[in-house]
């Protein structure tokens, strides 16, 4: 079915040519179309414009049935890419939130055994099926917000057997949800209990055992490391990024969260798509990021829920940086995926403009998950993922009402969810 929007109040992100992304000022503009339409047919943009140029001639060369839809005072988006989430994991942990609550820190919660890997032990613990029902069931949310893809971790497993068995779950994921997904393989997400005394040992199982197992299902996009104080070295993370590297896995990595731990810099020197958290970022980081192919990535919602510094958004983009804003849904730091909400507290939160905020959670995002080239911006050829709001009189509002559900209606893949 070919879907027309007429009447659309404003058209958001739209763009002739394909971007990579903005950065510094240029973050500040946003093309967009006051008084649009949107064709898609099967499962592209077609075609978009503003109404005056809209004839009736141009749905004549549409071989489907068409559905109408009128966006009187409402706002067309893009869908919001997310690029870094850990959707697949089993149940929650708003028992240790309550510790976290009476003031034990996300570092000591996770030494006494707790975070990461007591989700790993739930994880083991739960069928490849419920994993993906669960999974599913947060695709599902995360889409009824507006997102249209996202990118998604392993690091629950923490042994061959379970981090190849996160990444068959995101997989079937990849096969079923009509969401885009990439599939990132974070093994380095924490040393597990029994290499507590030895971690370079759980490396060189990552580096010899599951990386090459990884490729050789084609499990994976990309390969990550928690390159942070307690976590993981910057030499243990050059290692593990020269063996994905060789694999054919792009870097994307966990950096600078809590502490100026090198991260950033190992990033940039494997030419990583990303480099995400950035709480802890200061001139040196920025100088070594500008010019770089490497997205610097904020996840709001785990520096929100952690109460950690925020990153430097601000002189980041004066300095000329892009940012992109993304969820980091996770059990741990961050149990929500809802985007509006992370775009709105680009603002509450960064004091990012309006303008600034869409760039970061689409085009920006696009990039920091490589789907740039057909998602992103609305734009003729790319995948019909884009979402309608309600009725609104400024597009301020998505920032400004942070509570409420603004997304009316969904489609992906030019279909109506
Ligand atoms: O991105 N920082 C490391 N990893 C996740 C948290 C995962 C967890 O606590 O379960 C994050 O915040
Ligand atoms: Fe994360």
């Amino acid at each position: 079915m070919a879907i027309i929007v007429k009447n659309i109040k404003q058209l958001v992100q739209t763009e002739n040519k394909n971007i990579k992304f903005r950065a510094g000022k240029e973050m500040e503009n946003l093309p967009v179309i006051n008084n649009a339409f949107l064709l898609t047919e099967g499962n592209k943009i077609k075609d978009f414009g503003k109404m005056e140029d809209f004839s009736p001639e141009i749905l004549k060369k549409i071989k489907e049935p068409i559905e109408e839809i009128d966006a009187t005072g409402k706002f067309v988006f893009p869908s919001f890419c997310d690029s870094h989430t850990h959707i697949v994991y089993a149940g929650s942990r708003e028992v240790e939130y309550i510790d976290k609550i009476k003031g034990l820190s996300y570092e000591e919660i996770f030494k006494r055994g707790g975070g990461i890997l007591n989700s790993a032990l739930k994880l083991h613990e739960t069928s490849e099926e419920e994993l993906y029902d669960q999974a599913w069931q947060r695709l599902e949310e995360m889409a009824s917000f507006g997102t249209g893809a996202a990118e998604i971790k392993s690091g629950y497993g923490l042994s061959t057997e379970d981090e190849l068995k996160m990444l068959r779950v995101i997989r079937k994921l990849k096969e079923t949800s009509p969401i885009t997904i990439k599939a990132n393989f974070l093994g380095a997400h924490a040393v597990p209990l029994q290499y507590k005394n030895n971690p370079d040992e759980y490396v060189d199982l990552i580096i010899n055992e599951m990386i090459p197992m990884v490729a050789a299902e084609n499990l994976a996009d990309f390969v990550d490391v928690f390159c942070d104080k307690g976590f993981f070295t910057t030499e243990q993370t050059e290692r593990i990024l020269m063996q994905g590297i060789k694999y054919g896995l792009r870097p994307k990595i966990h950096a600078n969260e809590m502490a100026c731990s090198g991260g950033i810099q190992v990033g940039v020197k494997y030419n990583a798509l990303s480099v995400d958290h950035l709480e802890y970022t200061g001139e040196a980081e920025m100088q070594v990021l500008y010019k770089s192919e490497t997205m610097p990535t904020v996840l709001p919602g785990a520096a929100f829920f952690l109460g950690m510094p925020y990153a430097p958004i601000r002189q980041m983009i004066e300095y000329g940086l892009p940012v992109a804003l993304a969820s980091d849904f996770n059990p741990g730091s961050c149990p929500s995926g809802n985007m509006q909400l992370i775009f709105a507290m680009g603002s509450i939160m960064y004091k990012m403009l309006p303008e600034e905020t869409v760039n970061a959670t689409t085009i920006n995002t696009a990039y920091a998950m490589d789907v740039h080239r057909e998602l992103g911006s609305i734009t003729k050829g790319k995948i019909a993922n884009f979402f309608i709001t309600k009725p609104m009189d400024t597009l301020y509002f998505m920032n400004y009402a942070f509570g409420s559900n603004k997304v009316e209606q969904y489609f992906l893949n030019g279909k109506r969810q």
